[in-house]
């Protein structure tokens, strides 16, 4: 099987360009964000304290979380409910990168992660997809853009989904994501030694496209 892992931080454009790309390519699109937020989603439901918890197994122990493809889109679900749209909150943003630094939560998530790869040909997106969850995949990108770039394309496209949401907050969220991702002690967010960086900040979403694909094509050539 081939495998392609995408990581970068919030808002470099990775989902839209991840999916896009795994179109052209017919390939498997697999959000691994998607999952952590859906855990996010049951710990707020739960009023789970992540800071203080003592006892993960029982938080996690009656959660499924499952992912389904409708239509090439992928859906995830928190036990059985389609939850896909209810996880795309700032306030479920701020919570899976909280929870996503537990081990607890990492553990739950990594062999399901590796599963999909070994099912299909994937292309994966995340934080440590190319560092801890796909050490061998077949090519690696770190796609990356300023944090301004970044926010302010967030800012857009929490816009265009009718929410109500000031740049600064998104620009500040981003700023405390980055830091909590990059700094946490398990599978920080850091570009795999042998990834090729791809940084979009000067470039349309059009041309990051044309970019991504030709240097995921020149690195499977090499492979
Ligand atoms: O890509 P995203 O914004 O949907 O991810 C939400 C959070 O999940 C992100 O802040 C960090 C965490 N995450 C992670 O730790 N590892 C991944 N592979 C994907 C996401």
């Amino acid at each position: 099987m081939i495998s392609i892992a995408i990581d970068g931080p919030a808002g470099a454009g990775k989902s839209s360009l991840a999916r896009a790309a795994a179109r052209e390519l017919g390939f498997c699109y697999v959000d691994t964000g998607a999952l952590y937020r859906t855990i996010a989603l049951h710990l707020l439901r739960q009023q789970v304290d992540v800071e203080q918890c003592a006892d993960w197994d029982a938080v996690l122990k009656d959660l499924k979380v499952s992912i389904g493809f409708v239509d090439g889109t992928q859906h995830v679900y928190l036990n059985g409910e389609d939850v896909s749209e209810l996880i795309r909150t700032p306030e479920v943003s701020m919570m899976a990168s909280a929870s996503s630094a537990k081990p607890p939560v990492r553990a739950f998530l990594l062999e399901m992660q590796r599963q999909l790869s070994r099912e299909q040909n994937v292309l994966m997106d995340g934080r440590d997809i190319g560092t801890v969850v796909l050490p061998d995949a077949t090519v690696k990108i770190f796609l990356t853009a300023s944090p301004q770039v970044r926010a302010k394309r967030r800012y857009q496209e929490l816009i265009e989904k009718g929410q109500q949401v000031s740049y600064e907050d998104v620009y500040n969220d981003l700023i405390q994501r980055d830091y909590q991702d990059s700094h946490r002690e398990i599978a920080p967010l850091k570009p795999a030694e042998d990834s090729a960086i791809v940084d979009t900040s000067d470039l349309s979403l059009e041309d990051s496209l044309a970019l991504l694909l030709k240097t995921i094509r020149e690195r499977m050539d090499r492979a």
